[in-house]
């Protein structure tokens, strides 16, 4: 199991592009179910999500071609064609969703095209149990015959016929998976309360290319107009917001100076607010963000919430930098139950924090010191690494393979910004 060990106490310097957003290139590559001719994305990042999903799709007959090399330091990404002329099997294994929740996006875009679908609940994650039942609810609003058998949820319809739809709390995959099966429904379908998200936005104006009838997608109601079918399309994934303001954090964690291209900073007002507030500097240019920190930031009380507000996301990432600033801060995580494992890992780097409920108190330290850490999920592992960036001495962050799922190439950009870290075996 590989692993990262980090020297810390070097403030980040330098300049390193910003790959494809993860949370836009997945539903993007469920959209290419919805019609028989091929769909190529460019920009894509090269991450283990992104092979779980070409796997799964690939085992249901649609055909994967990757073309050029990923990661180039011109930012450009992989491109990939997807072709589902030849979808022969509407089928999500349990062994590739038990990987990746995000399998649960194929659910609409089957029914809706192929008119089946059998998708392996996904089952909880370490941050929560994380059900998808408000997709269930909307597909069967649209006519779908649904139900849970061995694990499986079994989904079956002729034609999906539009609906009215309404989400009971803000669901990204979900508003994500309706809007999807909504595009060759019979009829109009309206889903309120539907999730804002930039990746949502990204996801619609790829089906508009396609030929689907989309109007408010970045609102909390989205109308689409059903159409016979869907034509394919070439289409850029957006940047990685996420990517981004992790980078970002760790500048400000160790007192640095970055330049972050190929992204944009209209996704992340939020993050960049709450930066801005703990001391940094930032400039904002057309293509690229420039991010100068305080020799140590001032702390910052957070919460989080559905886009446009502080993104879950970028939580744990901020409680890092939250463990060496100056000042006691309150983080409130009010999107899912469990995403404060990180806290046990950083106070093992001598971080004082208090969990009440879901809410943290952190009383910044000026200075951490490094230790032996274990990662147990996604943002969890970046936060760990940005505490180790900080710290004094070495840091060895155990079971990467949760930053593998979601970072392209996170030790070589960081290196590329002055930090001293290697991968480990
Ligand atoms: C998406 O997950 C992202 N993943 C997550 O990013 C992100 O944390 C999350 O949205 C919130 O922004 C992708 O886009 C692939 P939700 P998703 O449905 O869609 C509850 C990362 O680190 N809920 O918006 O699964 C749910 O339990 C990942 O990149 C239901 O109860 O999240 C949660 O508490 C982690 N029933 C809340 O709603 C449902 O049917 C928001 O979940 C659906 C959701």
């Amino acid at each position: 199991m590989d692993k990262l060990l980090i020297a810390g106490g070097v403030p980040l310097a330098g300049e390193i592009a910003i790959s494809g957003a993860k949370n836009a290139a997945l539903p993007l590559m469920c959209a290419a179910l919805l019609t028989p001719e091929p769909v190529t994305l460019t920009n894509v990042p090269e991450l283990n999500d992104i092979a779980t999903m070409l796997k799964l799709l690939a085992q249901m007959g649609v055909k994967v071609e990757k073309v050029g090399a990923g990661g180039t330091a011109g930012g450009e990404g992989m491109a990939l064609t997807l072709d589902a002329s030849g979808l022969n099997q509407p089928l999500a294994p349990y062994e590739l969703v038990k990987k990746m929740r995000a399998s649960v996006l194929v659910l609409g875009p089957l029914v809706a095209r192929y008119g089946e679908a059998r998708v392996s609940l996904p089952g909880g994650c370490a941050i929560g149990a994380r059900p998808v039942d408000q997709h269930i609810k909307g597909l069967a609003a649209m006519g779908a015959e649904i139900g849970i058998e061995q694990g499986y949820v079994h989904a079956r319809a002729a034609k999906l016929k539009g609906a009215r739809l309404f989400t009971d709390m803000v669901t990204v995959t979900g508003t994500e998976n309706l809007m999807m099966a909504a595009c060759l429904a019979a009829g109009e379908t309206v889903i309120e309360n539907a999730a804002r998200e930039p990746e949502v936005v990204d996801l619609a104006h790829c089906l508009i290319s396609m030929g689907a009838r989309i109007s408010g997608a970045g609102t909390d109601v989205i109308r689409i107009q059903g159409v016979e079918r869907l034509h394919g399309t070439t289409h850029r994934i957006m940047p990685d917001r996420i990517e981004t303001g992790t980078y970002l954090c760790a500048a400000a964690a160790t007192g640095g100076s970055v330049r972050l291209t190929h992204t944009s900073a209209s996704y992340l007002d939020a993050v960049i607010d709450k930066l801005m507030d703990a001391g940094c500097e930032i400039a904002l240019e057309r293509e690229a963000i420039r991010l100068k920190a305080p020799k140590r930031a001032t702390a910052v009380s957070i919460r989080t919430a559905p886009y446009p507000a502080f993104p879950t996301d970028m939580q744990a990432q901020f409680m890092a930098l939250n463990c060496v600033a100056e000042g006691t801060a309150t983080i409130r995580e009010t999107i899912f139950e469990n995403r404060f494992m990180h806290a046990v890992e950083l106070a093992r780097l001598g971080a004082d924090i208090k969990i009440d409920g879901n809410m943290a108190i952190v009383t910044g330290k000026p200075r951490l010191t490094g230790a032996t850490v274990m990662a147990t999920d996604l943002r969890a592992s970046a936060s760990l690494v940005i505490a180790g960036l900080a710290a004094e001495g070495e840091t060895l962050v155990d079971r990467i393979y949760h930053l593998d799922r979601g970072y392209e190439r996170m030790e070589e950009k960081l290196a590329a910004l002055g930090a001293r870290i290697r991968r480990v075996k």
